[in-house]
């Protein structure tokens, strides 16, 4: 008798999962096998590294609460997330990248033009454009939910000093499809390293900053929503974003207010975002 051979123990496990009644689930598991094993046997893992593998998962899920995502930083730091967003993305929409550990749903709905955070928070910014549709139309009712850190590199929800929903709001437009808001400038943070997503950077040698950005989920009516960032132009991380969610059109300058610009802001970006129609 001729001992068992990987492939056809893989076959076993894919043929075990065919009748999965589910289509979509039964493509899912087979390829998850397919791969999983693949990894296995490229590798020649063993078992020890194997057992390593589950307390890192374990040590991961056990980190998690309802604030702290650890899986979706670990997804993030391989680059999962950005490569979810690659293939999930429209033409001629604005990119997407990582929504990122921090979001919170239910930010309040504020004025146009309104301060989402602090005098303390940072330098003053205002950040404005236009929301529109893949042929230039201005889209009515469009939602901007921003979210972003203070200059202490910290979002409402890691930093006890700041009031619950500071530097986040939601932004309607009007049938002009214009909208803006009064912000910080934005700076690098480290991504949250005292979980075993840190101990995996630092035993590869990676940094765990990221570059400074304002967060975004535009929607609209009839559109698909756009999960984005506007990054700041003078930021050094730009090329080494820890989790590889820097796309150059998402990139604008933070520039000095000038006499044109209202007294109010150190600092104008301007961004305009494109949503593509539903299929
Ligand atoms: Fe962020």
């Amino acid at each position: 008798m001729t001992a068992m051979t990987p492939d056809q123990l893989t076959q076993q496990v894919i043929s075990a999962y065919a009748g999965a009644p589910e289509p979509r689930l039964r493509e899912l598991l087979a390829a998850l096998i397919r791969h999983l094993h693949a990894f296995a046997v490229e590798t020649q893992l063993t078992p020890q590294e194997w057992m390593a593998g589950i307390e890192f998962l374990t040590a991961t899920g056990q980190k998690c609460d309802a604030e702290r995502q650890e899986f979706i930083l670990l997804s993030d730091v391989l680059g999962l997330s950005s490569l979810v967003d690659l293939v999930n993305a429209a033409d001629g929409a604005t990119e997407s990248t990582v929504l990122g550990p921090f979001y919170v749903p239910g930010a309040p709905v504020r004025e146009m033009g309104e301060q989402i955070g602090r005098p303390e928070d940072g330098e003053a910014t205002l950040i404005r454009g236009h929301v529109t549709d893949r042929d230039g139309k201005p889209l009515n009712g469009a939602t901007l939910d921003i979210w972003q850190s203070a200059s202490n590199g910290l979002y409402d929800t890691q930093d006890p000093q700041q009031p619950p929903f500071n530097l986040r709001g939601v932004f309607v437009t009007g049938p002009d499809g214009a909208y803006e808001f009064r912000t910080v400038r934005p700076v690098s943070y480290p991504i949250p390293t005292d979980g075993p997503v840190g101990g995996l950077l630092a035993s590869a040698g990676r940094h765990q900053w990221r570059a400074a950005h304002v967060h975004a989920i535009v929607s609209a009516p009839g559109h698909r929503s756009v999960t984005t960032h506007i990054f700041d132009a003078d930021n050094p991380y730009l090329d080494s974003d820890t989790v590889f969610g820097v796309k150059d059109s998402l990139v604008r300058q933070f520039r000095p207010a000038g006499p044109h610009d209202p007294a109010d802001v150190s600092y104008v970006a301007d961004m305009d975002f494109v949503l593509a129609g539903q299929q």
